[in-house]
């Protein structure tokens, strides 16, 4: 189990939060290019009101942000205001004969924030959200090849390897990234 160094906060992020969240995930895509679909310089080009306009009004779906104390994680630049130090989104599909399934994208968790188990709450988080508000069977979500981190993180959860979806991202012109399909059965206990 990853060490709790910190209290930890995790709820949904508001509108009004987007300039904060703009910065988190700008974060995410500078500095992982290789472990996101977003790119990082069509993100740049959105402002703050087009990430708020991202950001869901309510359940089901949700971008869920995780805020550590600052004064006991240090590096987060923010003193002992809580700090916004990690993100997971969550969709749910609409279609009726799709509406079992939901997504997680875009799990991140800034470098100083890291190995305090703050992705594994973001992703217990998601997966009781699933369950329990938007009432899926299965959540899904990819993972590129080779990062054995995240992989990691998902596997400890229960979460399998159904596909591998090969040349998902292209980063290049002759650079391309396979991405692992990944789903938990969320009707097991
Ligand atoms: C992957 C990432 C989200 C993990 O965040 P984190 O808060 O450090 O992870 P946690 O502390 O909750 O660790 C939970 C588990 O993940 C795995 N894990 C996390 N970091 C790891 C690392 N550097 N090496 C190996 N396993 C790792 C471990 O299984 C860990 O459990 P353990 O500590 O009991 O071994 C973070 O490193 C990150 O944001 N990476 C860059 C972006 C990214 O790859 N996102 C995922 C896209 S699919």
């Amino acid at each position: 189990m990853p060490q709790q160094a910190a209290p930890l906060l995790i709820r949904p992020l508001l509108r009004r939060e987007a300039a904060a969240l703009r910065d988190l995930r700008l974060e995410a895509l500078r500095l992982h290019p290789e472990a996101f679909g977003a790119s990082f310089e069509e993100a740049e080009r959105m402002s703050a009101a087009q990430f708020a306009a991202q950001v869901p009004e309510g359940p089901p779906d949700a971008i869920f942000g995780a805020f550590l104390d600052g004064a006991a994680a240090p590096g987060l630049g923010t003193g002992t205001v809580p700090a916004l130090c990690g993100m997971a989104g969550f969709f749910a599909e609409r279609p009726a004969k799709t509406r079992h399934k939901g997504s997680l994208w875009g799990m991140y968790v800034r470098p100083a924030a890291r190995r305090h188990g703050v992705a594994q709450a973001l992703l217990q988080r998601v997966i009781l959200h699933a369950r329990e508000v938007a009432r899926l069977e299965v959540l899904r979500l990819t993972v590129v090849e080779g990062n054995a981190a995240a992989h990691r993180l998902y596997a400890a959860a229960g979460f399998e390897t159904y596909g591998i979806e090969r040349r998902a991202l292209r980063l290049g012109p002759d650079r391309w990234l396979d991405e692992e399909l990944m789903a938990l059965d969320l009707r097991r206990g």
